[in-house]
Parts: C-alpha cells; sequence; structure tokens
C-alpha cells in the first residue's frame, strides 16, 4: 500500500497540460528532436504549431511555438528544435530526459496546411534550419501524396551535419510500409529530396532562392519550371529567407493564399528574430 510518503514522492502531474516526454534524440550540439505523450482530444491539421514550454523560475509557464513534426495520425507527438544557449526556453529543454514533463497546450494553430492552397501537380517544401519542422509532418502525411502527384523537400542549411534529421526521415520514409502499400515502387519518385548547403561542401549547395532563379534544381530534379498552373509551394524559414522566397515564387507567377484565401503558396515563420 502507499504510505503518505510514497504519495509524496510520487511525481504528480502538477503542471498545467502536462504531457510527458517519451524520447530525445540530440542531432547537433545545436539542434533536438523529442517525442512526447499526445492529449487524447488533440486533434491538429499536419503543418500547424502548438504552444509548449516548460515552468519557468518564476512558477509561471514559459511557452514558445513550435511546430507539431508528426503527421496527425501518430499516436506521439514529435518535435525539431534549436538550442539558443542564451534562450529562456530552450538553453533548459535542451536538457529534457524521457519520464520529465513538458508544457503544451492543445491549441493547434497555422497557415502551412494543405486546404491553404489550391488544388496542383507538385507541391514544394522550402525549408531552412528548424524550418523543416511541419513539413517533417506533412511529409508523413498520406493525404499529401493523395492531393499531389509530386512533394519536393528542399532543405538547406549551413553545415552537412545540421541536414541529417530531415535525411533520416525521408530515407525512412521511402520505407515506410504504409506508403509503401499505397505507392508500392513508385514512391521514390513521389517524394523528391533536394539538400543543400551553404557554407560547407556537399553533394548539392546554394541556397534555395538561388538554386530557383539559377533553375539548377529544375535541372537536377528533371522538372519544368515553376507555374502557376502545375505548382503550389510552403514555405518555412527566417523572416530574410521567407520575404526573399515569396519574391522568386512570385516571379515564377504564384500568389501567396491564406486558410481563409486559397491561393498557390503560403509562409510561416520558423521563428521569431534575427537568427544567431
Ligand atoms: P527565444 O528568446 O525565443 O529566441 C532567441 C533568439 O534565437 C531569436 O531571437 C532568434 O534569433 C533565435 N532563434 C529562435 N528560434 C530559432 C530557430 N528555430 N532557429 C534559429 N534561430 C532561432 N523553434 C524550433 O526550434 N522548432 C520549431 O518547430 C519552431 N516552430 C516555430 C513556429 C512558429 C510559428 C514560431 C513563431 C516560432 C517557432 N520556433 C520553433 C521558435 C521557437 O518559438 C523559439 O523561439 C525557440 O524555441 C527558442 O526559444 P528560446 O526561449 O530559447 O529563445
Ligand atoms: P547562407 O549561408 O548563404 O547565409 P541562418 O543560419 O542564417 O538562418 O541560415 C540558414 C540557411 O538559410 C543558410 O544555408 C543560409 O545561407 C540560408 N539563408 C539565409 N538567409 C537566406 C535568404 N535570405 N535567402 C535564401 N537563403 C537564405
Amino acid at each position: 500500500d502507499m504510505t503518505v510518503a510514497d504519495v509524496a514522492q510520487k511525481p504528480a502531474k502538477t503542471l498545467p497540460d502536462a504531457q510527458t516526454v517519451t524520447s530525445v534524440r540530440h542531432w547537433t550540439d545545436r539542434l533536438f528532436s523529442f517525442r512526447v505523450s499526445r492529449p487524447a482530444s488533440l486533434r491538429f491539421r499536419s503543418g500547424e504549431f502548438v504552444m509548449i514550454g516548460l515552468l519557468g523560475d518564476n512558477g509561471k509557464p514559459l511557452l514558445r511555438a513550435y511546430s507539431i513534426a508528426s503527421p496527425n495520425w501518430d499516436e506521439e507527438l514529435e518535435f525539431y528544435s534549436i538550442k539558443v544557449p542564451d534562450g529562456p526556453l530552450t538553453s533548459k529543454l535542451q536538457h529534457i530526459q524521457p519520464g520529465d514533463e513538458i508544457i503544451l497546450r492543445p491549441k493547434p494553430v497555422g497557415t502551412l496546411v494543405l486546404d491553404a492552397l489550391l488544388p496542383g501537380k507538385r507541391l514544394w517544401f522550402l525549408a531552412t534550419g528548424t524550418g523543416i519542422a511541419p513539413f517533417a509532418s506533412l511529409m508523413r502525411d498520406p493525404e499529401t501524396y493523395e492531393r499531389y502527384e509530386q512533394v519536393i523537400m528542399m532543405h538547406t542549411c549551413r553545415t552537412a551535419d545540421e541536414l541529417a534529421y530531415g535525411r533520416e526521415l525521408v530515407e525512412n520514409l521511402r520505407h515506410d510500409p504504409l506508403l509503401g502499400e499505397l505507392y508500392g515502387e513508385d514512391f521514390a519518385n513521389r517524394l523528391l529530396y533536394y539538400p543543400t548547403t551553404t557554407r560547407e561542401e556537399s553533394p548539392l549547395m546554394g541556397r534555395i532562392t538561388d538554386n530557383m532563379t539559377s533553375g539548377k534544381v529544375f535541372q537536377d530534379l528533371g522538372l519544368p519550371p515553376i507555374s502557376p498552373e502545375t505548382d503550389r509551394a510552403m514555405i518555412c524559414g527566417s523572416l530574410a529567407f521567407n520575404v526573399d522566397v515569396k519574391e522568386v515564387l512570385e516571379g515564377f507567377g504564384l500568389r501567396e493564399g491564406a486558410n481563409s484565401d486559397p491561393k498557390e503558396f503560403v509562409v510561416e515563420k520558423a521563428f521569431v528574430g534575427d537568427g544567431i
């Protein structure tokens, strides 16, 4: 039987909206991913974000926006995170371990959802850094492949080690039993992956903006240039990246849409600030 002392020692669910960490993986000294239990009542659309965090030193919740990186059918929730050395949240969050609790407000929102785009043939995911997180969700959602013949994931980071999370995710998807059952061997041609680095030598290099305006990515993948008749896009990176990619897409004749007004592309900030 439990004594009063046992009860006092048992970790109580003291946090509001507490969820339990189930696994943590560190990818570099600046990047990690983790999985948490999913509130039974939480419904979300792949690509949306929620507020998560920890209790601050003042006893109040310290919350930040995080894209849900797992697809909406997953029984757990996955997140992919930066570690900002002096960041109020991530200087602590980077130390979480399985069994720890985090706060998760179950109110998903966001513009990077399939419903915010008009139907099309090809869907481009354009991301830098942790901006790949919403696409980690959308790439794992069969609905994405029901709506589009081809999905192209362009991800750019400064160095090759920063691409590892996305690279492993795409490789696992290519061996995914559910998607394999749906699309068979053709699936490799349904999900194209174009990872580039800008500050370290690697097989593919250059900024997403440059690789689109020069036509290199279309040549490398054997695709026609982007056109408003066939192509749709979602952008997620720093403010500077988002602004520049938006201009490139508008140059191809695509227009920015929203949940309430679907068009050819949508944009969301991967973080607020100048970057580090
Ligand atoms: P903060 O005080 O929040 O940030 C300090 C500085 O660090 C910022 O000014 C900025 O210059 C830099 N910074 C913050 N986040 C990043 C980042 N992700 N990449 C590069 N530089 C950054 N962060 C994630 O790691 N994963 C996500 O999935 C994610 N989704 C987001 C979705 C939305 C809609 C928004 C607005 C932000 C998202 N963020 C995400 C950023 C996140 O909300 C926090 O900023 C981040 O967790 C750092 O928190 P912090 O308290 O440690 O530092
Ligand atoms: P670059 O190394 O040429 O600046 P950051 O770490 O600064 O957020 O950048 C992440 C990645 O996004 C880097 O590869 C960086 O390339 C690229 N990037 C940064 N700003 C832009 C932009 N305005 N347009 C296109 N790519 C960008």
